[in-house]
């Protein structure tokens, strides 16, 4: 333990989707793997970095050597954040549902005669931007994500100053791109100095790529 570049950095990593349940049967759920999330986190444990790897349902097994907090929703994934906090770095790659129906309880929903049943959303916390936006007990590095699937540079530099977060990892998730639930990723970082575009690469070296830097900038 604690041999390598980033020994002795405590880093949080979020990955994966997150279920909203509907009823105690029933969720609404998105595409996202968990494999971008999960190779960040296999790689920062590689350098030596102590991981806390909080994760909705996700395709993908965690890596071994992190520690593995499981969630469903948005909202235990906010408060599993914030329990893992202070952190030397935090990197936010899962994909989060922005809203949960509201009162869903824990009865399952029945057919009726009487009509079709109908769903009403509220909306979940915004983990990146809560966590950036802390005064006391933000952790030093915050890195964001943006699946864009059209003006990828300038929604990504906009989201990077809405959120508050210290870099962006920008990709374009346009279907014909085949990114998303695919093995590659071609990515633009987006940090306080400007944009660079790295060349399309397995998703394992584009988290080799980052934590990298990530060791770079905690040095
Ligand atoms: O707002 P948007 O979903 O496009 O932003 C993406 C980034 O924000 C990702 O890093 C994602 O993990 C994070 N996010 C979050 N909590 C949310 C929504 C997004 O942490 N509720």
């Amino acid at each position: 333990l604690g041999q390598g570049p980033l020994a002795g950095k405590r880093i949080l990593v979020t990955s994966g989707p997150t279920h909203e349940p509907i009823d105690p049967v029933r969720y609404i759920a998105n595409r996202s793997s968990g494999a971008q999330g999960t190779a960040i986190a296999r790689a920062l444990a590689d350098l030596g970095a102590e991981v806390v790897f909080v994760t909705g349902p996700a395709e993908v097994a965690p890596p071994e050597g992190v520690e593995v907090v499981p969630v469903q929703t948005a909202q235990e994934m906010m408060q599993a954040v914030e329990a893992a906090l202070p952190a030397d770095a935090a990197v936010f790659a899962a994909a989060v549902a922005d809203w949960h129906v509201q009162g869903a309880g824990d009865r399952k929903l029945k057919k009726s005669k009487d009509g079709l049943p109908s769903l009403s959303f509220a909306e979940n916390p915004d983990i990146l931007k809560t966590v950036s936006q802390r005064g006391e007990g933000r952790p030093p590095l915050v890195v964001g994500f943006a699946a864009e699937t059209n003006d990828v540079l300038a929604h990504a530099t906009a989201k990077r100053e809405r959120k508050g977060c210290d870099w962006i990892v920008a990709n374009d998730v346009s279907p014909a791109t085949g990114i998303m639930g695919g093995r590659e990723n071609a990515v633009t970082l987006i940090t306080e100095t400007g944009a660079e575009d790295w060349p399309r690469m397995g998703k394992d070296a584009v988290a080799a790529r980052l934590a990298e830097r990530i060791a770079a900038a905690l040095a």
